[in-house]
């Protein structure tokens, strides 16, 4: 028997993993959202029976088992840890938060409770084409490592009003929302992480339309990056939001053997001895329209992110259906997905990056988390009293 679910959020993001959840067969019973009429909206939307403003008010119902999180980076670490000290397992959307700090609270809760499912929703680790590079990678058909070079293009439209994707303490920025998927991939793929980095980040749209006055954006819509990996191989991103047109994701991982390139959805492979690259795995694009995910969604999602996440709640439902208890689950099926302690990793790098990016210098890459202590306990009780409630 599957869990019940309480979605926070009212993003393209949760706007997305509702239809999915529901055809998966997850009954969705409550929505939080900030603001009041929002929730309502969306909720009467997606047709889920109860909407809150009041994080407790989905928390507490003892129909929810399971917490969806896909809100603004800022507010969900606290929506996750106090979550899990209520005893229900959390899927969090990507990115964690905008910093390192909201990650290592996450990480304290998640040992504290390692009986419950605490995963961060990084797609791209789902995706067929990735498992698959991941496949033949491991079957050694690359050799050692080498080079890794990933490049995203799209346009977004310019920006209606401003929100948290127009502020970098927020988590906005194209390092953050898309960037922190690529340095997740990346060491999926590799199994390498990164030692050192440098980064550069610019803000070339500070104002639009509608968004102009004293009021600025400041998240990055550029960056490039580069990483030292820990066994030897090395990678440069670059990240460009100032192209128009389709979303362009390409994923090269060279070796001594040949190389792997992940282009969208779909894989391509060449040998050292070939002369062309050949198509090895494609990908056909009906999946999503098959959820009943909307079009609307579907243009804030780049399609290989939302074909991840698709499979990444298959793999969710199969972790819990394995078990006859409602609240118990396996591990196996989705033994392949991030963990708090990635997201960690993640953040650590991403801040890493925006440091270099300020002194002009390589970065070292320092992950440390201190254990909980018994303070951290009392923080979880704490909140766990509290009537917080987010704006
Ligand atoms: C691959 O890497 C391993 C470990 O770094 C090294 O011992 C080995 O010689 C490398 N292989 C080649 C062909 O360079
Ligand atoms: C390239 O090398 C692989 C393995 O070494 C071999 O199986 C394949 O036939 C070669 N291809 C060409 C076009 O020579
Ligand atoms: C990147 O560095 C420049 C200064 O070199 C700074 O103006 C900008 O705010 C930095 N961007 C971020 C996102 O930290």
């Amino acid at each position: 028997m599957l869990p019940g679910v309480g979605v926070f959020g009212t993003t393209a993001t949760i706007q997305s993993f509702v239809p999915i959840l529901k055809v998966c067969g997850f009954p969705v019973v409550a929505l939080w959202g900030s603001e009041n009429l929002d929730a309502q909206e969306l909720a009467t939307q997606l047709d889920i029976p109860f909407s809150t403003r009041k994080v407790d008010d989905v928390l507490l119902r003892k129909d929810v088992d399971l917490v969806v999180i896909g809100c603004p980076p800022h507010s969900q670490w606290f929506i996750a840890v106090k979550a899990l000290g209520i005893g229900k397992h959390v899927l969090c959307s990507a990115p964690s938060g905008p910093m390192q700090l909201n990650a290592q609270h996450m990480v304290q809760a998640a040992r504290y409770y390692p009986r419950l499912m605490s995963l961060m929703c990084y797609g791209l680790r789902f995706l067929p084409t990735i498992v698959k590079m991941k496949k033949m990678i491991e079957e050694g058909y690359l050799g050692n490592i080498t080079i890794c070079e990933v490049k995203v293009h799209y346009g977004g439209l310019p920006k209606e009003k401003y929100d948290w994707m127009c502020d970098e303490g927020m988590g906005g920025g194209v390092l953050n929302t898309i960037g922190s998927n690529i340095i997740d991939v990346i060491t999926f793929l590799t199994k390498e992480r990164a030692v050192r980095v440098h980064g550069m980040l610019k803000t070339y749209t500070k104002q639009t339309q509608n968004i102009k006055g004293i009021r600025e954006i400041t998240s990055d819509d550029f960056c490039t990056f580069q990483m030292e990996l820990d066994k030897g191989a090395c990678v440069t991103v670059t990240l460009n939001s100032h192209i128009p047109g389709q979303f362009v994701q390409e994923i090269v991982i060279c070796g001594q053997k040949g190389r792997l390139i992940a282009r969208g959805s779909d894989l391509y492979e060449q040998r050292l001895n070939a002369t062309r690259e050949s198509l090895i795995h494609f990908d056909p694009i009906k999946e999503e329209e098959r959820y009943g995910i909307s079009p609307k969604a579907r243009t804030e999602i780049p399609s290989p992110y939302l074909k991840g996440l698709i499979h990444m709640i298959e793999a969710v439902k199969d972790a819990f259906e394995k078990e006859e208890e409602r609240q118990n689950w396996q591990a196996e099926p989705v033994a392949s997905a991030s963990n708090f302690e990635d997201a960690l990793y993640v953040q650590t790098v991403v801040d890493a990056i925006r440091k270099s990016n300020k002194t002009k210098q390589w970065t070292k890459v320092d992950v440390s988390v201190e254990e909980p202590e018994p303070n951290s306990n009392m923080l979880s009780d704490q909140m766990r009293r509290s009537t917080f409630s987010l704006q």
